[in-house]
């Protein structure tokens, strides 16, 4: 529980995990936080993959993660979610290489990040992984032909102790520009 912005602040990513299953009522509540995640005219391109078989799991993170990033450290993790985008043709094809942007990872993004907030509101953590590989995940799954691998998130209840690790981010005075005024 807690206001949003304490939420926010709460969740970072989650690298170790308790041997306890996630109740099923807490999945489909985190997957409906997603369900309701705006998209580029309401395409809503995701589909999400529940991986809970400690077999596919461990076939995942022996044939499915990165290479320079193995992320070994997701066999842990009870479940493994699979985040997909089933692209649309003119949103997501014609639409992406008119304006040059890949508007599905968007969409997927603010799903995803839905989906961790959430996660974190139940007391439950999370990690992204952006290293897969996409190819080896299709076959292990039976992915459909037309869905694309976006993101994985790891989820479950964290095994971390102690005080939270101070974050490292950039500060506003970084990031925020009011009123920049172009070409002078
Ligand atoms: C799209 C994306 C991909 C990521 N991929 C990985 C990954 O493959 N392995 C990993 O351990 N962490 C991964 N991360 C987690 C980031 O390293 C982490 O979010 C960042 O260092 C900030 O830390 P925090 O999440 O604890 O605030 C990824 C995060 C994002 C958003």
């Amino acid at each position: 529980m807690g206001t949003l912005m304490e939420i926010i602040a709460r969740r970072h990513s989650v690298r170790g995990y308790q041997d306890k299953p996630v109740e099923r009522e807490k999945i489909l509540q985190i997957v409906e936080a997603a369900r309701l995640a705006p998209s580029t005219s309401n395409v809503q391109p995701w589909r999400f993959i529940v991986v809970e078989d400690p077999r596919l799991r461990d076939a995942l993170v022996k044939k499915g993660m990165g290479i320079a990033v193995p992320n070994r450290w997701a066999k842990e993790a009870p479940i493994i979610i699979i985040i997909c985008a089933h692209l649309d043709w003119i949103v997501h094809r014609l639409g992406a290489r008119a304006a040059g942007l890949q508007y599905y990872l968007l969409d997927i993004g603010i799903a995803g990040e839905h989906m961790a907030l959430t996660a974190t509101e139940l007391g439950l953590g999370t990690c992204w992984i952006g290293w897969f590989r996409a190819k080896a995940i299709k076959n292990i799954l039976n992915i459909p032909k037309g869905w694309k691998v976006a993101a994985l998130l790891t989820l479950g209840y964290p095994k971390e102790e102690g005080p939270p690790k101070p974050r490292t981010r950039l500060g506003l005075d970084e990031i925020l520009f009011f009123n920049r005024l172009g070409g002078s």
